[in-house]
């Protein structure tokens, strides 16, 4: 429960609050007044009406990506997107896949992956760049004319690094296999044009570009349609792929944002990386605080900060800022970040480590004001010793 009236969001990553827009059309699909049918009852207005307002936002959102509306699946989110993308291939595989993928992906992907592992599926894992990149390189040498399947995000959770995904992509078709990619943290931040990257399959999230929770997609190439098997049984809704009644609100939230997204990213971004900027001049006039993976290529939203003294982390999550200690999916399991410790720092380092991240809200304000915080949070952990 928020009850501190000075606490200020920087947790985009972890999930955004709904933009207004969104909401708006969303509410249009609730009411008795509203565009409430089930998008399958075909026979009457009510269901014609809901399935051309699914149908709009499923255009929406292939739009913000170059794909084409039929290659787009609906399913609650990015977690459920890449268990349909894996098991659903590894399922009418002919015999054991091989899968490769990196230590610093979403468990969504790793748990996944390990699930298959069980049933006889065969798992590497390339080893990040010591600056905390996935590289062509890397997967260049472990890559073979036997891997069936290779999966990597577009970009980080923790750390905001940004994948080389058309690199990528050429090695991974070169080698006769095909790509899926996380994009949940890129969607709506950066170009993504399926064609141009090479991507075969796409895990996509509403809720962390403003849109709602409990909604996402998966981009399917279409001649991959008929390999990945659906994963959820029952109307043989979304071609077959995932069975359920479409959730309207959620799917016109979702494709509302995406329209958004696609008018308004260049303008977020710019906004986004002045903000960056200025927080990391701030930074810079603390002393002991690192930014992990600096090196590498990174989109300004996320920054993850490894602060030297043990006893400031304590004061950072108990001060005014709404941060993460870790992604929020690490957060549940109360162990150190996995991506922390897969980009080589020790446990006890991943435990003086915060995640911050800012979005379309945050404003020069907040930026002034975290500093502030962090600057009474290394005095008053110095003051203690
Ligand atoms: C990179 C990445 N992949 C997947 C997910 C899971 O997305 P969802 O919450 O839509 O299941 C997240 C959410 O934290 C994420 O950051």
């Amino acid at each position: 429960m928020r009850n501190e009236h000075r606490l200020r969001y920087f947790d985009y990553s972890a999930t955004t609050p709904v933009d207004a827009r969104v909401i708006e059309a969303m509410m249009q699909c609730l009411g008795v007044e509203g565009c409430f049918g089930n998008p399958a009852s075909t026979s009457h207005a009510f269901g014609l009406e809901a399935r051309a307002w699914v149908e709009q936002a499923r255009a929406r959102v292939a739009s913000l990506i170059g794909a084409a509306p039929d290659s787009i699946f609906w399913t609650s989110g990015a977690t459920e997107s890449t268990n349909l993308a894996l098991k659903g291939f590894a399922e009418t595989a002919r015999g054991p896949c091989r899968f490769i993928t990196s230590p610093l992906e979403h468990k969504a992907t790793l748990d996944t992956l390990a699930t298959l592992a069980t049933r006889g599926h065969t798992v590497t894992c390339i080893q990040p760049s010591p600056s905390g990149a996935i590289t062509a390189s890397a997967l260049s040498d472990t890559i073979s004319d036997a891997t069936s399947l290779v999966s990597l995000m577009m970009v980080n959770n923790e750390l905001g690094t940004l994948t080389d995904i058309a690199e990528i992509a050429a090695i991974v078709h070169s080698a006769g296999a095909i790509l899926h990619v996380d994009a949940a943290q890129a969607l709506g931040k950066v170009p993504i044009d399926v064609d141009r990257l090479g991507i075969d399959l796409m895990s996509m999230s509403a809720h962390k570009l403003y849109g709602p929770k409990g909604i996402g997609a998966l981009y399917v190439r279409p001649e991959w349609i008929a390999r990945i098997a659906g994963q959820i049984h029952g109307g043989g809704h979304e071609q077959g792929l995932r069975s359920g009644t479409l959730a309207t609100h959620q799917i016109v939230g979702m494709g509302m944002a995406c329209e958004i997204a696609a008018s308004s990213m260049d303008a977020d971004a710019r906004h986004i990386e002045t903000l960056s900027q200025s927080f990391l001049d701030g930074l810079a006039e603390i002393d002991g605080i690192t930014v992990n993976a600096r090196a590498a290529r990174r989109i300004p939203n996320t920054l993850s900060l490894t602060v030297d003294d043990p006893g400031f982390l304590p004061f950072m999550l108990s001060g005014d800022l709404a941060v993460s200690s870790t992604s929020a999916c690490n957060s549940a399991s109360g162990r150190p970040s996995h991506v922390l410790t897969g980009i080589g720092l020790s446990p006890e380092a991943a435990s003086r480590t915060v995640r911050i991240s800012f979005g379309r809200y945050s404003t020069q304000a907040d930026i002034e004001f975290a500093l502030r915080c962090i600057r009474t949070a290394v005095d008053q952990c110095r003051a203690a010793r």
